[in-house]
Parts: structure tokens; C-alpha cells; sequence
């Protein structure tokens, strides 16, 4: 069945690079877009939806969540904004927590924040393991989490978890616990932090990636939050999706990021939950890096699940334009996931897309924390 949707202020179809219609339709053929353009050329479809003269964006794609986990850290983010600095510490909390939950109570956690995302105009969202760091906890975390989605990504190498040795740490991770979670992953991901005592440094994370690529995963790395160090360099040698935090860059990781296909996935409600300074997207815009916008939702360092509120910090905070953070926020999420269905409103592409209650897309940082998502696809 054909689907004419009608009454729309604005479209952003991001096809090309940051396109904007005014008066726009567009038709879908189920979950697949077939037609985009003015509303006066529009052609008959089989039902008609009009959408109130609001604007309308690709559905939002958040390439970074840390869905499956239990408990609660409140408090450690109550110290924060008291002056404790993050240094990934409480991870290994959470660790114990989601341990703890049985399979029904972890899912229902999944389900009540997916849902919560598609709420505000997620639709699509890749979740990772992390929490889990034992063989059998690691896949079931990531079997739990392909209920829910296709990119899922395997994130043993979270921490090394209380008690186990590092050296021996890093042989589960790249042998018998990625046998067990391959199957149910499409990327693997360290934390490549070598000035956190939990994190990983460069040869642990080289050993992690490169087993997990030998395996067929594709590579993602939480990189340079803390400070300075090797992970964009060795995300962008290994050929990785995406390097994700990016808060603190050389001009030579800057140079090696432009130089690449690996895009600079940045996270602002990590730096807002963290009380950290943010990372600088003009410079990597203005270098010619590809930039992607996500949540990180997690239970540490940003339990935030919005995409608006990102588009709103990454404006407000970090030199973008609405305009460049909605592209992040949407065709750059599918960039760092190498998905080319999805993030463009284009004939052809996938039907995601999101109804906003304004009449354009600049509300996204103009009205920051209104439910300004009203409708929309919603399919992650
Ligand atoms: O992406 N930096 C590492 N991992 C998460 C935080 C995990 C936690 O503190 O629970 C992140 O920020
Ligand atoms: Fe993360």
C-alpha cells in the first residue's frame, strides 16, 4: 500500500548534503520511500496522511547506546557535579547490577528505553554489550540486545572487571568470550583509554580489534574522552566505522580523521553529565571530518536517551549549526554504522523519518527539552 504524507512545512531529506524542501510530500511504499518533492506535484497514492504543516526529519540514528544494563548511578553523578572527576570506575557497579537481573528484568529495561528513544524520534539505534564481562553475561547481554536491533557490537573490552587479571582479561576477550558473542554482534568496540587504570591502552586494543575484524565483526572505539591518546590513530589505521567521544584531539588525529573513512562520532551528553569540556566540532567540520552525533546512553557518564538534546548541546556548545547537527544526528549515525538505507529521505532509502510539532528544524535546538517529537515512523 501506498502512503501520500501531505502538510509538511519543511523536509529535510539530507539528499543531497543537508537538503531542505519547503511545502513538501513525500510517498512510501510500506517501509520504503518512493517519492519526495513539492506538494503541488505530488502523485496519488493509495492513503493520505496530512501532518499539520510541521517539519519533518530522517528519523534520528543513534550509532552509540549502552542499553543493557541494571541499576542505578545516581549517586556517582550526584558527586560529579560536586567535583569527582569520571574515570570509569563505576562501570564495574553496573557490571554487578546487570549481572544480578534475570533475562525477563533485562529485557524489560531494553524494551522501556528503546521505547523511550523512539519516543523522541529514534529509528535506529545500535547497543552494545559492556556490562555483562564474563563470557556467558557478555552474550546474553548481546542477545538480549538483537532482539531489539541489528547493530548490536560486542564490548567485552569495556573494563577489565574487579579481580581478573589484565593480560588474562584480554585473552578471554579475544578468545572464547568473541566466539561466544560473534554470532549475535555486527561491530566490537573497546575502550581504548590508557590514562584510566580500568580502560585499555593501545596493544591491548589493537589485540581486541584486530581479533574481532578476524572474526568478521566490524571495529568501533570509544577513543580519546578522558585525554589525549592512541584511539583515533588506531581507529583510523585499522579502518574502524567510527571513533567515538573524540573530546580531546592532536592536529594530527584531526589530519588523520579528514584523511579517512572513519567518521568522529561526538557525544555531548557525556561532557554535559560529566562536567567536561566539549569536544570542538567546528574544527573537525571546518578540517572536512565526517561528524555523527549520539546519545552514549549509559548509566555512567549520560543517561540521557534524547536526540534533541543532543542537537540542542552540540549547537549550543560546540560550534555547530542546526542544520550540520541534524545531518550528525541522522545521515552521519548512518555513516558511522556504513548503512546507506537510512539517515536520507530519498526514493529508494528507507521510510524513517520523524514529524516534529514546529514548523522547522531549527526548533530541534531553538526549543531545547520540549517533547517537540510528535510522530514519525519510530522503527529502530
Ligand atoms: O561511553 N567510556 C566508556 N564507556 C561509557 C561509560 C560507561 C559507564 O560509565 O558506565 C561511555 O562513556
Ligand atoms: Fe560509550
Amino acid at each position: 500500500m501506498t502512503v501520500l504524507y501531505t502538510g509538511i512545512a519543511e523536509l529535510v531529506t539530507n539528499d543531497p548534503e543537508l537538503g531542505v524542501l519547503t511545502d513538501a510530500a513525500f510517498v512510501t511504499a510500506g517501509d520504503v520511500v518512493l517519492w519526495v518533492g513539492q506538494a503541488s506535484a505530488a502523485p496519488a497514492a493509495d492513503e493520505r496522511v496530512f501532518l499539520g504543516e510541521r517539519a519533518v526529519v530522517p528519523g534520528f540514528v543513534d550509532s552509540h547506546s549502552h542499553l543493557v544494563f541494571a541499576g542505578d548511578r545516581g549517586a556517582e553523578f550526584a558527586a560529579r557535579m560536586a567535583g569527582q572527576p569520571y574515570d570509569g570506575g563505576g562501570i564495574a557497579a553496573t557490571m554487578a547490577a546487570t549481572r544480578a537481573a534475570s533475562d525477563a528484568e533485562l529485557r524489560a529495561l531494553v524494551a522501556a528505553r528503546v521505547a523511550e528513544m523512539r519516543a523522541q524520534g529514534t529509528t535506529t539505534v545500535e547497543i552494545k554489550s559492556g556490562y555483562g564481562l564474563s563470557v556467558a553475561e557478555e552474550a546474553r547481554a548481546l542477545a538480549i540486545a538483537a532482539e531489539f536491533t541489528s547493530e548490536t557490537t560486542f564490548l567485552g573490552a569495556h573494563v577489565v572487571p574487579p579481580g581478573v587479571g589484565r593480560a588474562e582479561y584480554v585473552d578471554l576477550v579475544t578468545g572464547q568470550m568473541l566466539t561466544a558473542c560473534a554470532e549475535h554482534a555486527r561491530w566490537i568496540d573497546v575502550f581504548c583509554e590508557p590514562g584510566s587504570a580500568h580502560a585499555f591502552d593501545a596493544d591491548e586494543a589493537r589485540a581486541v580489534l584486530s581479533a574481532g575484524r578476524a572474526a568478521g565483526l566490524g571495529l568501533r572505539v570509544h577513543g580519546n574522552q578522558l585525554g589525549p591518546g592512541p584511539g583515533v590513530a588506531l581507529a583510523v589505521e585499522l579502518g574502524a566505522a567510527s571513533v567515538d567521544h573524540c573530546t580531546y584531539l592532536t592536529d594530527a588525529d584531526v589530519d588523520a580523521l579528514a584523511n579517512s573513512d572513519t567518521v568522529a562520532t561526538l557525544l555531548p551528553g557525556v561532557e554535559f553529565s560529566t562536567r567536561s569540556p566539549y569536544p570542538d566540532a567546528r574544527r573537525l567540520l571546518d578540517a572536512g571530518v565526517t561528524v555523527a552525533l549520539a546519545t552514549d546512553c549509559n548509566p555512567g557518564t549520560c543517561y540521557s536517551s534524547s536526540m534533541p538534546f543532543m542537537i540542542a548541546l552540540a549547537v549550543r556548545e560546540m560550534g555547530m549549526t542546526v542544520t550540520e547537527a541534524l545531518w550528525a544526528a541522522t545521515a552521519g549515525g548512518a555513516k558511522a554504522l556504513r548503512r546507506t538505507d537510512i539517515g536520507v529521505l530519498a526514493p529508494g532509502k528507507r521510510a524513517d523519518f520523524t514529524v516534529l510539532d514546529a514548523p522547522s528544524h531549527l526548533h530541534l535546538a531553538y526549543r531545547p527539552g520540549v517533547p517537540i517529537v510528535v510522530g514519525g515512523s519510530g522503527r529502530p
